[in-house]
């Protein structure tokens, strides 16, 4: 199985304050039967300086490399909070999962900005393709405008491994929005009980996503 939205790299950001924290992150996740983690550290485009960025995720990407010894492929990517005009930024590819032109976006909580749909065009006119990190988490009629711009989503475990209201997710997933599923892994607490739930309850379309993000991610796996 693959985890498409996960903070394991030490220190990168404030998924893991280090190697222990993320090797033991590691560890639950082969324990649950994850194969590939793409390791999205949290980009923040008005408070962290892109050069740095990237330099310090891959000093922690290389940290972890060197520490880890076991069968799970990681991918240094990012989670991008989004904000008008990102598209402006020089060596955007370095945000993308590695290889891939995909880019897990993530929406402000507070409504979209005027301009925002204008740089999502822009992004995708410049063959980037973003993908909205935990959709479920935000109003359903903004995400379903981005959906009809042909926007995709990223879901979370979190919703998918409760009781209620997890159906009106449904939709989603069957209409096709919905290419990726993942732990938004943060420390060692929940580890992966709530992925290996979301999974259960999808059933069938569990296989359906991953079979869409692996489509998405095919020049790299
Ligand atoms: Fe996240």
């Amino acid at each position: 199985m693959l985890d498409f939205h996960a903070h394991v790299l030490p220190g990168a950001d404030h998924g893991s304050d280090g190697l222990r924290t993320s090797l033991r992150q590691l560890k639950l996740a082969e324990q649950a039967g994850i194969d590939v983690i793409i390791a999205t550290t949290h980009f923040y485009p008005q408070s962290d300086e892109f050069g740095s960025f990237c330099r310090k995720r891959q000093l922690a990407y290389e940290e972890l490399l060197d520490k880890y010894q076991g069968p799970i492929r990681i991918l240094a990517g990012a989670e991008v909070h989004m904000c008008v005009g990102l598209d402006h930024l020089e060596g955007l590819e370095a945000l993308c999962v590695p290889g891939t032109r995909v880019m897990l976006c993530e929406l402000p909580f507070r409504g979209l900005p005027g301009g925002m749909t204008e740089t999502f065009e822009r992004l995708m006119d410049g063959g980037i393709v973003p993908v909205l990190a935990h959709v479920d988490r935000y109003d359903p009629t903004v995400i379903n405008n981005l959906f009809g711009m042909g926007l995709l989503g990223q879901l979370n475990a979190e919703p998918l491994s409760r009781r209620f209201h997890r159906r009106r997710l449904l939709p989603w997933i069957d209409g096709g929005s919905i290419v990726a599923l993942g732990s938004d892994i943060h420390g060692t607490e929940i580890g992966y009980s709530q992925y290996l739930k979301a999974v259960d309850f999808l059933g069938p379309r569990a296989g359906t996503i991953e079979a869409r993000t692996r489509e998405l991610l095919r020049d790299v796996l």
